[in-house]
């Protein structure tokens, strides 16, 4: 498989945001001080039109990386080549320096459940959605990220942790990790486990991206809104993720509720301000 993402060389982007529509034109007339972007794929997977437009225009000026939620890898339905083909006509246009999607199915029997769907953590399941990982990491010709999602619910064949389930796939498809700590947070609070043995259970080398954003919690369960401003739990472990593993690119990820970009900057210098000094001080030390 030839690829320049390698868990030895991890390449260190900074502190991004989420490309969103409503920012595009106010981002090409300020340049804000951004260090990359990721966009969603799904919404340049199009013929022409504005999305197409913007994301050539913003490409010129800022790093770019790719994150799907269609891949659907943990279903038991034939991959999705169309897609697959799709996806990699827009990765040659964008040449992002990554592409990531979840560690989840969003539908069986062609039906799309338009959810982000956790897994049974058992042996089969590895097996199953490692062996689609090999073949996704062929077909696109380099390594992918795989996002831990939140969940509401558990199986009872689970015979092992949602860290562990993650990190055998990991290290079965040599496959990399995009780590949301806000969904780590949502789903320590609904399974009652401690986010900081997830932090502790995942292959450090692998983990190449970070995800923060808000979640609401409605009386009796947290639900992975990212409506909210990143909340100080999300912030704490931020900073234990940042200890554990070094470098990693990290940025804000708003899906709903967008507010004015200025206010995302600031989230995002506050973001720069924690994690940082931190990283500084783990290269000075290393
Ligand atoms: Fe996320």
């Amino acid at each position: 498989m030839p690829d320049n993402l390698t868990i030895e060389n991890r390449p260190y982007l900074g502190f991004g945001l989420g490309l969103r529509p409503d920012h595009y034109q106010e981002v090409l007339d300020r340049k804000p001080n951004i260090d990359w972007f990721e966009i969603l794929s799904e919404n340049y997977m199009v013929e022409g039109g504005k999305p197409l437009h913007y994301l050539d225009k913003l490409r010129e000026q800022y790093p770019m990386v790719m994150h799907g939620v269609s891949l659907s890898i943990g279903s038991t339905d034939p991959l999705n080549r169309d897609y697959l083909k799709k996806l990699k006509e827009l990765a040659e246009r964008v040449q992002p320096h990554w592409v990531s999607d979840h560690l989840c199915w969003t539908g069986v029997d062609q039906t799309n459940l338009h959810d982000l769907m956790p897994l049974p953590y058992t042996e089969e399941a590895i097996d199953h959605v490692a062996d689609r990982v090999r073949q996704v990491q062929d077909y696109l010709g380099q390594r992918i990220l795989l996002e831990n999602v939140s969940s509401y619910v558990t199986y009872s064949e689970s015979a092992i942790s949602e860290w562990e389930f993650l990190s055998a796939i990991a290290e079965r498809a040599d496959c990399l990790i995009l780590l949301d700590i806000n969904n780590i947070v949502v789903s320590a609070g609904n399974h009652d486990f401690d986010p900081i043995d997830y932090l502790e259970g995942v292959p450090s080398e692998r983990v190449y991206q970070y995800h923060l954003a808000g979640h609401t919690f409605n009386g009796e369960i947290a639900i992975d809104t990212h409506d909210q401003p990143v909340p100080e739990n999300v912030w704490s472990l931020y900073a234990q993720a940042v200890k554990r593993f070094g470098q990693v690119s990290t940025m804000i990820e708003r899906d709903d509720n967008i507010p004015p970009l200025q206010e995302l900057l600031e989230e995002l210098e506050h973001a720069r301000a924690i994690g940082q000094p931190i990283m500084d001080a783990e290269t000075a030390a290393a």
